[in-house]
């Protein structure tokens, strides 16, 4: 380094030997402008939608036009599903409790799992592996007899082959935008074998959301193996975690409108099965 240096170079040199504690590959605001992956706020405002922006900040794509309408339609079917679901009464709970918005937000968040929402993931990691190995959906139902697990993107309490889930519908007339659409297909056989034993054994809506995200990731071609690494890190239960948390805010916000006070549960609505 000669002597000429100003000290300023000299500190620019030794940070670029630095080994940095963090890499990050989707924003950058450094510049004059905020750019996400690579593109100028101003841009984006343009002619942009928010599922676009999701497109870019989580998948690193440009989202085809049928992908930002299917993003857009499950952030409108998941956004509420009435108060009486694990998450809602924990988020009505902890508002009338007196908490804020974060930790009422936190408390609906901790019930998220196999039972309630986290299937979305389940149905993914099951589906990509059972399209990934050419099995038939007969061979599925019986391997998932053989090791007592249920099928995860099989079942509602009340709707059946007799009373559709309209939501069902939806994502099925969406599904005729893809250009192909394997993984639906072989969720939607299974379901033909499962509704023989039960009505209400049907391809429920996260396991259509599920099955169309995997359609859609091969078709942005993704691998695969991408495919299932993208699952495994949860990305699916993030479609959902977004959406509900749409509705849990309302919930939470309905609760302060309301001026609800404090929940107790009443003494009849509890068994004191005690010695
Ligand atoms: C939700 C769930 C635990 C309900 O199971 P359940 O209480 O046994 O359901 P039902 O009482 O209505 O069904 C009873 C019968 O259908 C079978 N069945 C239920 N769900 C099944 C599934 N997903 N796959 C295969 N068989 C299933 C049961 O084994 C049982 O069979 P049997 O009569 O021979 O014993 C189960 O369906 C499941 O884990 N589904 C996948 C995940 C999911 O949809 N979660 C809800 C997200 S909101």
């Amino acid at each position: 380094m000669s002597d000429t240096t100003t000290l300023e170079q000299k500190l620019q040199v030794l940070q670029n030997r630095k080994k940095t504690n963090f890499t990050s590959t989707i924003s950058d605001e450094r510049g004059s402008e905020l750019e996400y992956n690579g593109h100028k706020i101003s841009d984006l405002v343009a002619w942009w939608s928010v599922a676009k922006v999701i497109g870019h900040l989580w998948l690193k794509r440009d989202l085809p036009e049928y992908a930002c309408t299917f993003i857009e339609t499950i952030m409108i079917l998941l956004a509420d599903h009435g108060p009486a679901v694990s998450g809602a009464t924990n988020t009505i709970v902890t508002a009338r409790a007196g908490k804020d918005v974060v930790s009422s937000l936190i408390a609906w968040l901790a019930t998220i799992g196999p039972r309630f929402g986290g299937a979305v993931t389940g149905a993914g990691i099951w589906l990509v592996d059972a399209v990934n190995r050419w099995i038939s959906p007969g061979e599925l139902v019986k391997e998932m007899k053989q090791k007592w697990v249920y099928i995860q993107w099989i079942w509602h309490k009340v709707k059946s082959i007799y009373d559709p889930d309209i939501r069902c519908k939806l994502m099925q007339d969406l599904a005729k935008t893809f250009p192909t659409t394997k993984h639906l297909e072989f969720a939607l056989w299974v379901e033909e074998l499962t509704t023989q034993k039960k009505p209400n054994l049907i391809l429920n809506v996260d396991g259509h959301i599920a099955a169309l995200l995997c359609d859609m990731l091969s078709d942005l071609w993704y691998t695969p193996e991408e495919i299932a690494r993208m699952v495994k890190a949860d990305l699916f239960n993030s479609f959902f975690v977004l959406s509900r948390s749409i509705w849990f805010i309302g919930h939470y916000l309905d609760q302060q409108r309301l001026n609800e006070w404090l929940y107790r549960t009443p003494w009849w609505d509890i068994l004191y099965d005690v010695e």
